[in-house]
């Protein structure tokens, strides 16, 4: 078993700040694993809603549900998306109940289930959200080592991938899965899409995979209307699959990109996709850099979990990969897979046009190092050199 306790504890602090708790994320991500050890070590009460045992002990979920608030437990439903219609129950009993930690959900984050829970728990519900394991979890002595990085950065993060024996079994293993929610998830979930249509939207996802989607072209290769794809594209969005980076637009007088970026958030299906199944075919790809800057931004948003992300770029050329809002300052971050980054005009533009609070280059180095001191510069904004293995000062500085 892989020790993920940081996400244990934050979903424990969780609990104790709410009434109840939903954690969301794709499928296999390990949201049951968690939950289940959770609930054994606080005797929590569990239902698994495709457990048929499960569905018919909520034949009546007010009494039994009742039944077991009153005794001061922690209910644990799993799969809620298969029951939206106990959210009116589960309002009644979270409003009769002042404690916390009355409920743990876990379920799909389809869009259906947003919607249906935001509408019936408006403002009692506590969304967290999970997603496979990031670099951060399998650190030792708080630094990831370099084998480590690759091997997580070739495979991505749900954990059946991390561990299978070998990269090319877990490649299979990401075929069966994307199969598997095409054929029975996206349906179940609300997207009804015949299955090649499917698998070749996925396609031209791993396509555009770093650069920005602007939704007619896609849409005139899949032969399908535009507000087509871009639904597509929300509801992939929405499962946490896929992440839309938008771009960020200030008043500078300036032509600036106005179309989204778009990620496959894990790296091993992306490269699954592109027919990637080992380390050298992997640094030999010509998209390789996509993914590198793919997979180091998601470690850098499990890090930083900023209030807002986008990234900015002008007609002109200038750019930022990533422009990140917390707590009221602007962090803007480079990827740059190179061994020793140095400025760049575009670094000078960006932190004078955004008037960002710090500028960091995550790279895949060894050493953090300053490329260039405030003191004597116009911004008065070091730039500095992080590597993708020693994240943790990206955060450092907003706690
Ligand atoms: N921390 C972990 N260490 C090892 N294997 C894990 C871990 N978390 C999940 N798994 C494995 O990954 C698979 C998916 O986990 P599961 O908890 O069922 O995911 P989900 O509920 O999100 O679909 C299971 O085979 C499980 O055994
Ligand atoms: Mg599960």
């Amino acid at each position: 078993m892989i020790n993920r306790s940081q996400l244990f504890q934050a979903l424990a602090e969780r609990l104790q700040e709410s009434r109840a708790v939903a954690m969301l994320g794709a499928r296999q991500v390990g949201k049951t694993t968690l939950a289940r050890s959770y609930a054994s070590a606080n005797n929590c009460a569990y239902f698994d809603l495709e457990d048929p045992q499960s569905l018919e002990s909520l034949a009546q979920p007010m009494t039994s549900l009742n039944a077991l608030l009153s005794q001061g437990r922690t209910v644990v439903i799993d799969e809620i998306q298969r029951r939206a219609d106990l959210f009116p129950v589960l309002r009644t009993l979270i409003d009769r109940y002042e404690r916390s930690a009355q409920f743990l959900l876990l379920g799909s984050a389809s869009p259906l289930l947003q919607q249906q829970s935001s509408e019936s728990l408006a403002g009692r519900l506590s969304l967290v959200s999970m997603g496979g394991l990031a670099l951060a979890e399998v650190m030792e002595d708080g630094q990831a080592l370099q084998a480590q990085a690759a091997e997580l950065w070739l495979r991505g993060g749900f954990p059946r991938a991390v561990l299978a024996s070998n990269p090319r079994a877990a490649m299979r293993w990401l075929r069966d899965y994307l199969s598997l929610v095409i054929e029975r998830d996206l349906p179940l979930l609300g997207l009804n899409v015949a299955a090649p249509v499917m698998q070749r939207f996925w396609r031209l996802l791993a396509h555009y995979h770093g650069q920005t989607w602007n939704a007619a072209e896609p849409a005139r290769s899949l032969g399908l209307s535009e507000p087509t794809v871009r639904r597509y594209l929300d509801f992939m969005t929405g499962l946490q699959l896929v992440r839309q980076l938008p771009p960020w637009h200030e008043n500078l007088g300036k032509r600036q990109v106005k179309a989204p970026k778009i990620y496959i958030r894990d790296s091993g299906l992306l490269h699954y996709l592109w027919g990637i199944a080992d380390s050298d075919a992997l640094w030999q790809h010509p998209k390789s850099g996509a993914s590198w800057e793919g997979f180091a931004m998601e470690q850098v948003m499990h890090v930083a979990q900023p209030d807002e992300a986008y990234f900015w770029a002008t007609h002109a050329g200038a750019e930022l990969d990533l422009l990140m809002f917390k707590q009221g300052l602007r962090v803007g971050v480079e990827f740059k897979r190179v061994d020793a980054p140095r400025m760049t005009a575009s670094m000078h533009i960006a932190l004078q046009d955004l008037k960002l609070d710090a500028l960091y280059v995550v790279y895949p180095g060894e050493l953090r190092y300053t490329i260039r001191p405030a003191s004597g510069t116009s911004t008065g904004v070091a730039v500095e050199a992080i590597p993708l293995t020693d994240l943790a000062h990206v955060r450092a500085n907003w706690s």
